[in-house]
């Protein structure tokens, strides 16, 4: 029998992830609190599953048998029963993680794993004092996970080392690619690096050296296509003849002075922010922000493919 995932939570997120399990073979049970939510999300998985199975992202399983490996779990105990791992994906609300989690830990299998989707509440928040804490543990995803395969693995002081090697195995296991953090930081890696760059483009922008559309362009025409298929490591190790050494050499001075402008936090003030408002809502109306991350979705599914097919032509 293919083994259990128990998906908490039916939201955006939780959606995504039994999306990301079931096309893998598990048989993944929904719960959340609220009526209908759970019916909704299933509603919603079983129109985005053809455009996925167009897109070659159900990893070679069919709609039909990704959509049979879910249930809707009549109730949390339900849910949990027999389950390898728990994907918690509640709202991002500390006393509501508390809450829940008490009870995650209470009724889930001894030896199941508990991951939180959590974007920034560590894990210490809400599991100090839990008779399991050592197999719980935070596992962020980047929206949508089904189409983007990050995961941030983040313990807690007192996560057994064993709870994040199980978790990235399974995050391997089923298609994502897991990096473990050695410790909790502010933001993880993720929304640190995100943070670093938003923080460059809305200076950039406060200082009149160039607008809103140009910072975007900086990005998705010129380091972006870089970055989607290799980091700012790899990047800076090739664009020197010698390899990071040469790099490092070569630049590094430039950059610590760089650095040293760029230290300065600054708040993201009204002002600047309905500048950089007006210029947005210039390019896109309101209204059709929800179209346009559907757009946004759709061709993240085709670069994600076109990245599987251009490993297979050029190698990875
Ligand atoms: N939206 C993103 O881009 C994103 C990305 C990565 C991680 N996350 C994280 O994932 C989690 C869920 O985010 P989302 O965007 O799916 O939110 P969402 O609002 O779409 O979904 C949350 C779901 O949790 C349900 N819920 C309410 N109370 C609950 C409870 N006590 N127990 C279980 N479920 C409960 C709600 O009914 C809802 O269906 C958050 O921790 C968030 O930080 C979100």
């Amino acid at each position: 029998m293919a083994e259990r995932i128990a998906a908490v939570g039916a939201g955006l997120v939780g959606r995504a992830w039994s999306i990301v399990f079931a096309r893998a073979g598990f048989e993944v049970a929904l719960w959340d609190p609220v009526e209908g939510a759970v019916e909704k999300a299933l509603g919603l998985v079983d129109q985005a599953l053809p455009e996925l199975a167009e897109a070659d992202l159900l990893r070679g399983a069919t709609p039909a048998e990704t959509r049979g490996r879910m249930r809707a779990a009549a109730s949390l105990a339900d849910a949990l029963a027999g389950v390898v791992h728990v994907q918690e994906s509640a709202p991002e609300r500390v006393e509501v993680k508390r809450g829940l989690w008490r009870e995650l830990d209470a009724a889930a299998p001894a030896d199941a794993v508990l991951a939180s989707s959590t974007s920034g509440i560590p894990a210490s928040a809400f599991t100090e004092g839990l008779k399991g804490g050592a197999r719980c543990l935070v596992a962020h995803p980047i929206n949508p996970p089904h189409i983007v395969p990050l995961v941030e693995l983040v313990p807690a002081p007192w996560t057994a080392p064993e709870t994040v090697e199980r978790t990235a195995a399974l995050m391997r296991a089923v298609g994502q690619r897991p990096i473990p953090l050695a410790r909790e930081v502010k933001g993880f890696v993720v929304n640190r690096l995100q943070g670093a760059l938003l923080a460059e483009a809305f200076k950039l922008v406060e200082d009149g050296v160039c607008g809103v559309d140009d910072v975007d362009a900086a990005i998705a025409d010129g380091l972006g296509l870089r970055w989607s298929f290799i980091g700012p490591f790899e990047t800076i190790d090739l664009n020197s003849p010698t390899g990071v050494r040469g790099y490092c050499e070569m630049l590094g001075p430039l950059y610590y002075e760089l650095a040293k402008e760029q230290a300065e936090a600054r708040p993201w003030g009204a002002e600047l922010v309905a500048k950089i408002e007006a210029a947005r809502r210039a390019r896109l109306a309101a209204g059709d922000i929800t179209s346009r991350a559907q757009w946004r979705d759709r061709r993240l599914a085709h670069l994600v493919g076109a990245k599987a097919e251009a490993d297979r032509k050029f190698g990875q």
